[in-house]
């Protein structure tokens, strides 16, 4: 039984950004949200403060904000180290990017890399095929097309354990399988 109110999901995320300037520019540039607000200065109010809000792209609709970032000069320096979900020092581990298909999905990943981007890591889950980057402030940032429910909902847990790790260098890194398990089928 579900509880009263039950959330649908995130709305938006917002961000604490050392740079807005860089972080507009991987939000923009490399991952493709596009910018859709700014927060005006009021007199005694927010002075200083800078805060942008941008949107993907959602069946040819903008949202009012999927994310949004705000400047904080006072944010500890990016962890430089090797990241992964369990090696993150970060505050926060990863933020997920949905894509519409997996068309879309490889091209940003082609576009990815043709920006100079380091493919930290690529996996296979059991309900998303994946790519890890990171950010300007280094947190992780996960490019994802969603595999067909029927694959994954089978046994949600068993999908979300599943891990098959790719190659992120060469032709193999831009590769994708269309064979994936299902799980939760009885055989
Ligand atoms: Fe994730």
């Amino acid at each position: 039984m579900q509880s009263p109110g039950t959330p649908k999901g995130i709305n938006h995320l917002v961000l604490n950004v050392c740079d807005i300037d860089a972080s507009h520019q991987f939000w923009t540039e490399v991952i493709g949200f596009r910018q859709v607000g700014e927060l005006e200065p009021t007199p005694g109010r927010r002075e200083g403060v800078k805060m942008r809000f941008y949107s993907g792209d959602n069946d040819g609709q903008t949202h009012h904000h999927d994310l949004a970032l705000v400047e904080k000069n006072t944010l500890p320096p990016p962890d430089k180290g090797e990241w992964g979900p369990f090696a993150s020092t970060s505050a926060i581990n990863h933020i997920a990017i949905t894509f519409p298909d997996r068309e879309a999905w490889l091209a940003r990943l082609e576009h990815v890399r043709t920006m100079g981007v380091k493919f930290d890591s690529r996996v296979n889950h059991g309900m998303t095929h994946s790519l890890y980057i990171r950010d300007p402030n280094g947190y992780g940032v996960e490019l994802v097309y969603d595999l067909p429910r029927e694959v994954w909902q089978g046994d949600i847990d068993a999908a979300l354990n599943y891990v098959e790790i790719l190659p992120t260098e060469g032709a193999e890194a831009l590769e994708d399988k269309k064979d994936v398990p299902v799980f939760g089928q009885r055989v």
